[in-house]
């Protein structure tokens, strides 16, 4: 449920699980009004709907409608996934960073323990993934943004969860970064708005990760910058197939056989 919704590749990713899980399942892109997100999650259950991912601009909408939300969901604030009891409540998480750290950590086979990572934006996108990255060990995150304030705000909802971890998170602006990083991941939506790349690519490393959470024609402008500065870049479509595999595993308790298929969709595009 989102809107847009057109371009989504998850009917197909959801499809290719259920057949090679066995499950049967029905997955369809939903368009919901602007102002219609409550109407179109009730009239969905009411029609017989299990459950459904959320995507933009909704995600913020989501914890609102459900009786109960994961720790996830408490700490992004945002929802992707909902799940309609038999009872009639409604179970919210928050699958984004699991997929985030999924994909960096098995797919691409980055260990994230011990390193130092800089998150660009802290938008809807960079604040579903926070509480994952802190939760994989990670030693340092910067949150770099445009709007320091916005930065700072994610700094402070996370600094309890950071301590624990004994992890250091600090808020900058993008011009305010001196430091280089193992990890760099840009959740702006510069790509899509047709700006450049919003840090200095001082930050990047020989080597570091350079990870777009767009994927498609939406990341390539950040791609290209980091493989022109000696980065190894990744985008977001192993982000995509691994956050869907966590709510199948929520809705059906089966797990899916993500990097089959994530490897299936790389050798389609
Ligand atoms: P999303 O839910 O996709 O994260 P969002 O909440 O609108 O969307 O956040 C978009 C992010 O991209 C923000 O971090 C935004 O920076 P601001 O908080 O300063 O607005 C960032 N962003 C968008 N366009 C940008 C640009 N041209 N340069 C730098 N940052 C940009």
């Amino acid at each position: 449920m989102g809107n847009p919704v057109a371009h989504s590749r998850s009917p197909a990713i959801h499809a290719r699980f259920a057949e090679l899980t066995g499950e049967s399942l029905t997955y369809e892109r939903r368009l919901v009004p602007m102002d219609g997100f409550a109407q179109g999650v009730r009239e969905f259950a009411t029609q017989g709907g299990r459950g459904c991912n959320v995507t933009v601009p909704f995600k913020i909408d989501a914890p609102g409608l459900a009786t109960e939300s994961s720790a996830r969901v408490q700490l992004a604030g945002a929802a992707n996934t909902l799940t309609f009891r038999a009872d009639g409540s409604i179970y919210a998480d928050n699958t984004d960073g699991l997929g985030l750290v999924a994909d960096i950590t098995r797919n691409a086979g980055v260990s994230l323990a011990g390193r130092d990572v800089l998150m660009v934006g802290a938008g809807g996108a960079a604040a579903g993934v926070l509480g994952p990255l802190l939760l994989a060990g990670v030693r340092h995150i910067t949150v770099a943004n445009r709007t320091l304030e916005k930065a700072q705000a994610l700094v402070q909802s996370h600094s309890a969860l950071a301590t624990l971890q004994k992890s250091e998170l600090v808020a900058l602006t993008p011009q305010a970064v001196e430091a280089d990083f193992d990890v760099i991941i840009n959740a702006t939506a510069t790509s899509l708005a047709g700006a450049g790349v919003p840090v200095a690519p001082r930050v990047l490393r020989p080597g570091s990760l350079a990870y777009d959470m767009m994927y498609g024609p939406a990341a390539q402008a950040f791609l290209d910058w980091a493989r022109q500065h000696g980065a190894t870049p990744r985008d977001g479509l192993g982000m995509l197939v691994e956050q869907a595999a966590e709510a199948f595993l929520l809705w059906r308790g089966v797990r899916p056989p993500s990097a089959q298929v994530l490897q299936e969709m790389q050798q389609a595009t």
